[in-house]
């Protein structure tokens, strides 16, 4: 038995020709997604409520079944607060009601570290995916100066750092061993999905498949903003990929708990 869903256009063939996913290829074995950008109008993910809803709906429909929405916050571009995200929460939440989207939806946010972030953490309570756990990322152009620092308040205000998509940094790729040292300094690392299918290019794919191997991602998350990327993570299921993540121990699952 087989289902059908649309091909991601970067897998060879047109944007819509059909594939043939086995029955029960899915995503359920992660349950939850802890990044992604599905609040209307607040950063550069879901633009209107449609957006959200369709992405929700195939969040559901690849066999997620909790989400922790992640927005922006990056003080230049998505100035957003908690009351923009929890009133953005409370949107989406009515609207998947309504539309009868069977799914956990709650929210966080993806803290860009710079020095507003630091002044952020000691000021007032940050947004967690998960207990203290809490997704930041940084620059992808150069290490930030703050960068350890960030961490190090962080931490000593109780917060255990999730760092998203280490695989994005490339001035990391020649250093490996940064990363461990993230992990031994108590951070978590989380996968973008999509790094593994070459979508964010041929570097990050590699570093990506490289981490895995090594076991030191933690979390992995779908970082989701349109529908280009769902259907990249759909296209996902049937490649060697898939067989890869499945067996993986994330720590996703735990949020479903
Ligand atoms: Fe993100």
């Amino acid at each position: 038995m087989f289902s059908r869903f649309l091909k991601w256009a970067g897998g060879g063939k047109g944007r819509n020709e059909e594939i043939l996913i086995p029955e029960g290829v899915d995503y359920a074995f992660i349950g939850a997604d802890i990044h992604s950008h599905f609040i209307p109008g607040i950063d550069d993910g879901a633009k209107t409520i449609e957006d959200s809803l369709t992405l929700l709906r195939n969040m559901r429909d690849m066999g997620f079944k909790k989400i922790v929405t992640t927005p922006h916050i990056m003080i230049d571009f998505y100035p957003n607060t908690r009351h923009t995200i929890l009133s953005g929460l409370d949107q989406v939440r009515e609207a998947a009601v309504k539309n009868n989207i069977e799914l956990d939806i709650s929210a966080a946010a993806e803290y860009y570290i710079d020095e507003s972030f630091i002044e952020l953490v000691e000021r007032e309570p940050l947004l967690p995916v998960h207990k203290n756990e809490v997704l930041v990322e940084f620059s992808m152009l150069y290490e930030p100066p703050m960068l350890n620092n960030a961490l190090f308040r962080m931490q000593s205000s109780g917060y255990k750092p999730i760092i998203a998509h280490p695989e994005r940094y490339v001035f990391f790729h020649n250093n490996f061993d940064r990363f461990q040292e993230f992990r031994d300094r108590g951070c978590y690392l989380q996968l973008n999905l999509l790094s593994l299918s070459g979508y964010y290019g041929r570097n990050v794919m590699d570093a990506a498949h490289k981490l895995l191997a090594k076991g030191m991602y933690d979390y992995c998350g779908s970082d989701m903003h349109h529908e280009k990327h769902s259907a990249a993570l759909k296209g996902m299921l049937r490649t060697n990929i898939y067989n890869a993540l499945a067996q993986y121990p994330f720590l996703n699952s735990k949020l479903c708990l």
